[in-house]
């Protein structure tokens, strides 16, 4: 029988590439979302639109779909949000995990793949960040996170969980305009964003030690992610696993260079303006990515020019304008 996987937020950005990457690999998806940030129409498998934060629900769904494991997705991830809501994300993205960890126990579903973040290493010190780097979350977003991290080891302690806890360095691009980031939050997409109102992108802060001044970080193409996704699922055939892995390319981009090359796949001439650095913004975040490539043989394919590539040429209000 084929193995079905339950996706929390697959109608979010990251989480639809999911869903194709595993019907891909030849496994079903069951969607739960609340669509407080996604979209129904990126989702082409049963969907249950539903806060995760209903553990009868999960329960029955659990039951009823005979899920073999869950990837969890579902969260609220905006930095500055998080600072003025600190209650709210860790109810849905703490509390809510705990109740999902509980109603998995309840149904013996025993494989979990969570949707971890850099943010979970805060101030980096070194050029890049390997998973024993330490962790010291500078935000209540990160925070939630490695809380996150904590309770599944526990849990797996506890009931032998098999879990892979995937940190996410910078996702971008798009398998499919349908599937594109929506959200403004990411460098790439507030780049467009500005375009869009016909004004010039900011760069915060020029004067980092870095080689052009401006932030250095790794830029994953969310096609590899997703792709991370399904070897991390075969990795947890293994009985006992438990993995901690960075999803990076292992190579960093300046913020300047990201924004080059928006122009010079879009055309436009592009002349960002410098505003001041932001409090608590690391110059260089970089993943050290060996771990997942020596233990699932995973490597990123997509490189940040097919990153910039995809997402522009899912702006269709942006390509019409530049046409006319
Ligand atoms: N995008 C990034 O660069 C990035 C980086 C690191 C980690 N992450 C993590 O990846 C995950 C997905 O991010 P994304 O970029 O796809 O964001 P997204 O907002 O597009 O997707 C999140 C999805 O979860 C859903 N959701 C949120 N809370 C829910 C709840 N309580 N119940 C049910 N559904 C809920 C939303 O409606 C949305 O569809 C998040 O956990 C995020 O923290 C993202």
């Amino acid at each position: 029988m084929t193995d079905t996987w339950l996706v929390s937020g697959g109608a979010g950005y990251i989480g639809a590439h999911v869903v194709r990457s595993l019907q891909a690999a030849g496994v079903d998806a069951v969607v739960i979302d609340d669509l407080s940030t996604g979209d129904a129409r990126r989702v082409d498998v049963p969907f249950i639109q539903a806060d995760i934060a209903d553990c009868e629900l999960v329960a029955e769904t659990l039951r009823r779909h005979q899920i073999t494991g869950v990837v969890h997705l579902a969260a609220d991830k905006q930095v500055e949000e998080s600072m003025r809501e600190p209650l709210t994300y860790y109810r849905r993205n703490v509390v809510n995990l705990m109740q999902l960890l509980a109603a998995m126990a309840r149904c013996d579903v025993g494989k979990l793949v969570f949707s971890s973040s850099a943010a979970v290493y805060g101030m980096v010190d070194s050029p890049q960040v390997d998973e024993d780097h330490p962790t010291r979350p500078i935000n209540p977003y990160g925070e939630t996170k490695l809380i996150g991290e904590w309770l599944i080891r526990d849990q797996a302690r506890a009931t032998g969980l098999r879990y892979a806890a995937l940190r996410y360095f910078n996702v971008a691009g798009t398998a499919s305009p349908e599937l594109a980031d929506a959200g403004r939050t990411n460098l790439i997409p507030m780049v467009f964003d500005a375009l869009g109102r016909g004004e010039q992108p900011v760069i915060y802060g020029g004067q980092h030690p870095t080689p052009d001044g401006t932030c250095v970080r790794d830029f994953i193409h969310v096609q590899d992610l997703a792709a991370a996704h399904v070897a991390a699922i075969d990795a947890l055939d293994e009985p006992g696993a438990g993995h901690v892995f960075n999803v990076g390319c292992g190579r960093g981009y300046s913020v300047r260079e990201v924004i080059d090359m928006v122009a010079e796949v879009s055309g436009r001439s592009i002349e960002p303006r410098m505003g001041a650095a932001r409090p608590g913004d690391p110059a260089t975040v970089v993943a050290d990515a060996e771990r997942i490539s020596k233990v699932l043989g995973w490597r990123p394919r997509h490189d940040l020019r097919e990153m910039v590539s995809s997402a522009w040429h899912a702006q269709p209000r942006l390509l019409s304008a530049g046409q006319s």
